[in-house]
């Protein structure tokens, strides 16, 4: 891939060389995703495997990915939060994509993104198997941050109409001095500890609310801005909505890369251990304060 980031000397190249090849095939593939949308907006009779509505547009970025991630020497295996198993594509490391977070923006016509997360262990793997994550946001324009193994920021790129990129910030940070949270989940179901929290953040007059409906379009204006990111453990679903290896791992990984912190309430998501593919688990992420605060008051739970 393009960039600025050389090749630790401690990580072995065909490591590498696939990780680089991987993030390579996303940003390319990602004005075929954006240019397929039209036409793909529509819901099919399908439900992916975690019971929600599949549009016509998630069955195919997922096929394309799924086809091209496939290709690439090195890569063993690869799996998508649409597709209900683990598809065997050679041997080496394993590549879990969502490949289009947020797809009921696609009727209002909102932003929405296509996250990929590298491990270097089988499926389901944990955090701390992370390589690389990275994900591509389609807002105004077409975007990608990529955080690496053994780096201590994270690189954001934009990405042309023509599948060509170019990086535009090397050294990507959380910003001190937050400024925007967002959190999903029907309020109603809130635990009250967690309406406490909010309401101290909503108390806070340096603080303001932005709140899309696609995870990445939200986590993007936490990592731009500052700030926090939720979506909730919620009394009828107390793991949340969020897929821990498809959601939860790349974006605790690619924010605590970027110098802020995750949680799942309790400890780093990278830290969270669960056995089923698509296991859902309560995500926080934004600044290490922000986080601190978040388990200290949900700490009081049972
Ligand atoms: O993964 C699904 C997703 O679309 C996330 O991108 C987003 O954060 C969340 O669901 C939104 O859920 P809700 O519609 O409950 O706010």
């Amino acid at each position: 891939m393009a960039t600025n980031k050389d090749s630790s000397p401690t990580e072995p190249a065909p490591t590498n060389t696939t990780v680089n090849a991987v993030l390579d095939t996303v940003a390319r593939s990602a004005p075929d995703i954006r240019n397929g949308l039209p036409g793909r907006r529509v819901a099919i009779e399908g439900t992916n495997p975690s019971g929600e509505s599949q549009k016509a547009a998630d069955v195919y970025a997922d096929e394309l990915l799924c086809e091209r991630i496939g290709e690439i020497p090195n890569v063993g295996e690869y799996a998508s939060e649409e597709r209900e198993s683990v598809v065997d594509v050679g041997s080496g490391l394993s590549v879990c994509v969502d490949p289009l977070d947020g797809s009921s923006n696609l009727e209002p016509n909102a932003a929405m993104g296509t996250i990929v997360a590298i491990y270097d262990a089988p499926l389901p793997a944990t955090g701390r198997d992370i390589v690389a994550a990275a994900y591509v946001l389609y807002g105004a324009t077409t975007t990608m941050i990529v955080a690496l193994e053994n780096k201590d920021t994270v690189a954001e790129y934009v990405i042309h109409p023509d599948g060509n990129y170019q990086i535009v910030q090397g050294e990507m940070t959380i910003p001190d001095g937050p400024s925007v949270y967002g959190f999903g989940g029907r309020v109603p179901y809130w635990v009250d500890e967690f309406k406490a929290y909010v309401e101290e953040i909503e108390s806070d007059p340096g603080m303001k609310l932005r709140y899309g409906g696609a995870m990445i379009g939200d986590v993007n204006q936490v990592l731009t801005y500052g700030g926090i990111f939720g979506y909730p453990t919620l009394t009828n679903a107390p793991e949340g909505k969020l897929r821990v290896q498809f959601e939860g791992y790349p974006v605790g990984y690619i924010l605590e890369t970027a110098g802020g912190a995750s949680s799942d309430g309790q400890q780093s998501l990278l830290d969270v251990e669960k056995d089923d593919l698509h296991a859902r688990t309560p995500v926080y992420v934004g600044n290490e304060s922000l986080i601190d605060d978040l388990e200290s008051a949900l700490a009081g739970r049972d």
